[in-house]
């Protein structure tokens, strides 16, 4: 097949989905445009058969955030290749890449591979804190020239292999918890601008609205103040179920 072009659209909070969709477009050997999911920044809405759709987001309780779907709502494809990035903190990617394959697949696209890669835990810190490593991102540019090789093998979009992803997809709103904003802020607007949902009133940026927040922490991230976090105890409570249940050494998979 000849694909011309590919859209990587991601969805991040702490970046570490970034790290991985951006190395994936720049080693595609042709065009690549990051596109990120924010509340102001819409993805066109047709995607044509010789164009590549890549979809990375972040795991949320076993599935993609919802505020992703809403992003994507519009998206359709016409026997477009979609390519599926599930990136998650070393816990599981459970019913993720299932969901993305069911959902793109009755959009019109058609899945031409996926991959479940490992990074720091967004909420526990201390798993998987390093990841995603060189290596990590060296796979993804390696699994990026096999999509590539692939969709080149491939004579027509029938052609693509069949998949079968573990879990099974249950309705469900996926979100986490807004975060607090202590007294070191100085109300710089770091958080305003960058927060992907517009959750941070411009004139109130000491405060969330919990309705809007996607609990992606990307205000934890950026604010030079380190104003922003959710309550200790929270983070105490995942971080000891994690301690548990989460492997920072996991391998990332590829399919
Ligand atoms: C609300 C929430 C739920 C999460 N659920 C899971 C999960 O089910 N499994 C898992 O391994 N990691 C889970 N994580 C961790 C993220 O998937 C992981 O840290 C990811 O790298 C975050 O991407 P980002 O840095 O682009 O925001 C969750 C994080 C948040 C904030």
């Amino acid at each position: 097949m000849n694909i011309t072009k590919a859209t990587v659209c991601y969805f991040t909070g702490r970046g570490t989905t970034k790290q991985y969709a951006k190395a994936f477009a720049e080693a595609l050997p042709f065009e690549a445009t990051l596109h990120e999911l924010r509340f102001d920044n819409p993805v066109k809405d047709t995607f044509g058969p010789d164009e590549l759709l890549v979809v990375a987001g972040p795991v949320y309780a076993g599935y993609l955030p919802t505020f992703m779907w809403e992003q994507l709502d519009s998206v359709q494809g016409s026997k477009t290749p979609a390519a599926l990035l599930a990136v998650y903190g070393a816990r599981d990617y459970d019913n993720s890449l299932l969901e993305m394959d069911q959902v793109f697949t009755k959009k019109g696209f058609s899945i031409v591979g996926a991959a479940a890669v490992v990074a720091r835990h967004s909420i526990a810190t201390t798993i998987a804190p390093e990841r995603p490593t060189e290596d990590d991102l060296g796979e993804m540019r390696h699994f990026a020239h096999t999509i590539a090789e692939r969709l080149d093998t491939m004579n027509t979009i029938d052609d693509a292999p069949i998949f079968t992803f573990k879990g099974t997809v249950e309705e469900g709103v996926r979100k986490g918890g807004a975060p607090l904003t202590n007294d070191a802020c100085d109300e710089c607007g770091i958080c305003v601008d960058q927060c992907p949902a517009g959750a941070i009133p411009e004139d109130n940026p000491e405060t969330t609205n919990a309705e809007i927040c996607v609990g992606c922490l990307r205000c934890v991230e950026v604010c030079p103040q380190s104003a922003r976090s959710l309550p200790e105890e929270a983070i105490a409570k995942a971080t000891a179920r994690l301690q548990k249940l989460a492997d920072s050494a996991k391998p990332n998979e590829f399919f």
